[in-house]
């Protein structure tokens, strides 16, 4: 008799073949994750799958060894790259044979070309190189459940690769308003040092910019709070996941009506995606500004899904005007106390007040 066929996850599947380790949890620290020898890849890789993580994307962790390189690529999937330690190279060979390479570092960002085929170099003799990435795969593998069609396309993108500054680190910085501003590029060197835009109504002093990548549905923002601060809460559908890449802190998330939080501590190699329509909160507790990247599917120039375009659209706005977020003067009290008594903690004192007034004249 033929073997029933329902609820078939193709992608889950399939990566239960690939012979590396399959983590799964709320959070995650990426930077000591469990690799293993990944054929497909000629490098050592962990798929790491966030609760949160919603239907339409993944991350896995990639470890080049000293002077190693990666199996060339090529797929019908798009894939965002976060550089957590090491430095290296990729080169990426357009279907008109065009080739374009540039060098990455500890937290570089990049995105290769849909359906180009690209090669990872790690530079360094003496360190291995590790990064995670973002991708799209589950939405695609469940949708078509062809491997061939996935991995072996010959259909061709031009259109995603744009200009070849944006293989350089430069890029196009695209004016919209306060926390939509867009840069586009397929590659910025370093975000540690990226110039961020102000962004009053998501909270204390805060800046941010969306990046729009490779043309690709996958979206990338980067955020920072000032010392002694935090943001407002805000929630939304399932699949931001947050790599903090400057400082630490702590977040809060909680369901609505919920009595506890459930809480996150991070730094740089922490990633964590808060799930569906989870309210949750950012603490900056270091002495310096801290920033964080996110990266979800569907952005601000094709945001997909209807709850992307709500949360473009209401993420800075007031649950009472029908947004999502809750404003500070209508949070719960114990938010701000546990913030000071964290910062007691590490011997700051909250900027709050000040960076308020800051903002206000
Ligand atoms: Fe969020």
């Amino acid at each position: 008799m033929a073997e029933t066929r329902f609820l078939i996850d193709t992608y889950l599947d399939w990566i239960k073949t690939e012979g590396i380790p399959i983590v799964e949890d709320f959070g995650l620290d990426l930077l000591s994750v469990e690799v293993k020898p990944w054929a497909r890849l000629g490098a050592r890789g962990a798929y790491t799958l966030l609760k949160g993580r919603g239907d339409f994307i993944d991350t896995y962790v990639l470890e080049i060894p000293p002077g190693g390189s990666t199996e060339p690529q090529k797929h019908l999937f798009e894939e965002v790259v976060y550089v957590l330690d090491g430095r290296g190279s990729t080169t990426v060979e357009a279907a008109d044979g065009s080739r374009h390479s540039f060098e990455w570092g500890t937290k570089s960002l990049f995105a290769l070309p849909l359906n180009a085929r690209y090669r990872h170099f790690n530079t360094s003799g003496q360190r291995p190189a590790r990064f995670v990435s973002t991708t799209n795969l589950p939405l695609v593998l469940n949708a078509f459940h062809n491997l061939d069609f996935v991995f072996n396309n010959p259909a061709s993108f031009p259109e995603r690769l744009g200009e070849q500054r944006f293989f350089k680190g430069d890029g196009e910085f695209i004016s919209m308003r306060p926390g939509r501003h867009m840069w586009e590029t397929n590659f910025v060197p370093d975000l540690s040092t990226f110039k961020l835009q102000e962004w009053k109504a998501r909270g204390a002093g805060g800046s941010n910019i969306m990046f729009v990548l490779a043309d690709g549905t996958m979206h990338a923002h980067m955020s920072e709070m000032p010392v002694g601060t935090y943001k407002k809460a805000h929630r939304h559908g399932a699949d931001f996941h947050i790599y903090p890449v400057i400082g630490h802190g702590y977040s809060l998330l909680w369901y609505e009506g919920q009595a506890d939080f459930v809480r996150v501590d991070w730094k740089h190699g922490t990633v964590y995606a808060p799930p569906d329509m989870m309210f949750h909160q950012h603490f900056n507790t270091s002495p310096e500004p801290a920033r964080y990247l996110a990266v979800a599917f569907g952005g601000l120039r094709y945001p997909f899904s209807e709850d992307k375009k709500k949360t473009f659209l209401g993420m800075d706005v007031s649950v009472k005007d029908g947004g999502r977020q809750i404003e500070y003067e209508h949070q719960d009290p114990r938010i701000h106390r546990i913030f000071e008594q964290e910062l007691e903690m590490h011997g700051h004192r909250p900027r709050m007040d000040e960076v308020l007034a800051g903002a206000a004249r």
